[in-house]
């Protein structure tokens, strides 16, 4: 939706998404190029980081869509960089959050004011491969099939309950470069289609069991 002056106009009934990321934002992209559909029903409002280099922010002002960085060294000690990130979030008003490669641990008291709300991408099919090196120890392990998961963030790392996965095979010829971009396609594509079902259709949770729509 657009104004006559090809300004976005935000539609009242998109849910709205804060993104945190910590790199180069190609996840926090496939969402922004989503986003202006009106059908898509959710729109970012917003990104955090803790990164004052990310290019996700570069990504992020292009798209017109406001920013905060919270780098944990400009706070005195990891709990009140937490509260600086859940401040950060909370002003955005989200409707869902959405850790786009934000390559932190989010305290449990964080975490808890988002429930069921907070979504991480990961690119390894959970439970295996949980971490900040899944690829490396995908291919160290051997496995002939990876992938991506999206799944709602709980107290532990990568352990919430599994909303959706896309299976990537491995082949012969990879190494960790290689293998990371050709998940990273299929993680994009999961992210975006994942992420604009919970909006339209909401989530249903009961135990580990996570199901959109109903
Ligand atoms: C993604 O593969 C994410 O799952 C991982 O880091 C990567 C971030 O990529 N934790 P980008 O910054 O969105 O390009």
């Amino acid at each position: 939706m657009q104004t006559p002056s090809g300004h976005p106009v935000e539609s009242t009934s998109a849910k709205r998404l804060v993104v945190l990321a910590s790199g180069g934002g190609s996840n926090l992209a496939a969402l922004l190029a989503a986003h202006d559909d009106a059908a898509y029903g959710a729109r970012v409002v917003g990104l955090v980081t803790d990164r004052p280099a990310a290019g996700a922010l570069d990504l992020a002002r292009d798209a017109g869509v406001a920013s905060a960085v919270v780098a944990l060294k400009d706070f005195d000690d990891r709990a009140a960089w937490n509260d600086g990130v859940l401040e950060a979030i909370t002003v955005f008003q989200p409707d869902y959050v959405i850790l786009a490669g934000f390559m932190r641990i989010l305290a449990p008291g964080v975490v808890r004011k988002f429930e069921g709300r907070m979504i991480n991408t990961h690119p390894a099919l959970l439970p295996s491969f949980p971490g900040a090196h899944p690829v490396r120890d995908t291919l160290a392990h051997g496995v002939k099939v990876t992938g991506c998961t999206v799944h709602l963030v709980d107290d532990g790392v990568d352990t919430g309950p599994i909303v959706a996965q896309t299976a990537v095979p491995v082949l012969d010829t990879d190494d960790e470069p290689t293998l990371t971009e050709r998940i990273k396609v299929a993680e994009r594509a999961l992210l975006v289609e994942t992420v604009g079902r919970l909006a339209r259709e909401g989530l249903h949770v009961t135990g580990r069991k996570a199901s959109i729509g109903h």
